[in-house]
């Protein structure tokens, strides 16, 4: 089956979290055909061993290179700092992976203090330590990991006493800290932005990178632009290992119109 008349860009995450970067990408490039695919039937990639995120994230690519995709977005942290080594070396596609922004926090950030949230595994990852060696000197770089916070996105429960709970717990070491600088390292917290930034304080700068993300998948597929660049509006295909109603409701809210989601079984998603 190919649903995408032209080659599209796969763009996927370990559930809902990365349509916040897929709006980056569909601003960026009106013209092109994008699929996205939510492993939601397999949320959060946080709480599964190593070998699991990697293979399930090989089965997603695989799904989507079958259904004509040029490129991959890995719309999540967590599956980049896990397989995008292997992805890269199994196949010969451009694919742009996440990172959090520490070095633009850095940057930004004026009097050093710089938080990032993410999931535990994205913290303890090699990628992060390296990321906080090369751009965090002379700086604090405070790492808060976010237990149930993407359950919370899930759920589509985006600014209720639970996902409110939860933050404050999370951001209360960082404000004690001082930090006036916070990067969002997981492509689900985004979505959770108004909350986050109502709890932070106005004298806190919040970054998250789904901008630059789709600024680079821009770049690597300039030589492979759809033929009517600028002259048509892409479409979005949606897949998704979750139920289907459920998919399909919570799906709509977070792209903010409704969406026809196409259900894959979760077992294998081919
Ligand atoms: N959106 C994913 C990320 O960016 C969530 C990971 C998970 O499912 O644990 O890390």
């Amino acid at each position: 089956m190919n649903d995408c008349a032209h080659a599209a860009i796969g763009v996927f995450d370990s559930g809902l979290g990365g349509l916040s970067v897929l709006k980056a990408i569909r601003a960026e490039l009106p013209s092109e055909d994008l699929l996205y695919f939510a492993d939601s039937g397999h949320a959060p990639y946080g709480d599964r061993d190593e070998s699991f995120i990697v293979s399930r994230a090989m089965t997603v690519v695989d799904f989507m290179v079958k259904r004509g995709a040029k490129a991959v977005v890995i719309a999540c942290n967590t599956a980049t700092v896990v397989a995008a080594r292997q992805l890269r070396d199994a196949y010969g596609i451009p694919i742009v992976a996440m990172e959090p922004a520490i070095k633009p926090a850095v940057e930004l950030s004026r009097n050093k203090v710089v938080g990032v949230l993410a999931t535990s595994r994205t913290l303890a990852s090699e990628s992060v330590s390296s990321l906080v060696a090369r751009y965090g000197q002379g700086a604090d770089i405070r790492l808060q990991a976010c237990p149930g916070l993407v359950a919370q996105v899930e759920q589509g429960d985006l600014d209720g006493p639970v996902t409110r709970a939860l933050l404050s717990q999370y951001l209360a070491p960082l404000q004690a800290a001082g930090m006036d600088t916070l990067v969002l390292g997981c492509t689900h917290y985004p979505f959770l932005m108004p909350l986050i930034q109502a709890l932070a304080g106005p004298g806190v700068q919040v970054v998250e990178p789904s901008a630059a993300v789709a600024r680079e998948i821009a770049r690597r597929t300039q030589k492979l632009r759809h033929p009517l660049d600028g002259k048509r509006n892409g479409a979005t295909f949606f897949y998704s290992t979750a139920e289907a109603a459920d998919a399909q409701a919570r799906m709509s809210a977070l792209w903010g119109k409704p969406v026809a989601v196409h259900a894959v079984a979760a077992h294998d998603g081919t």
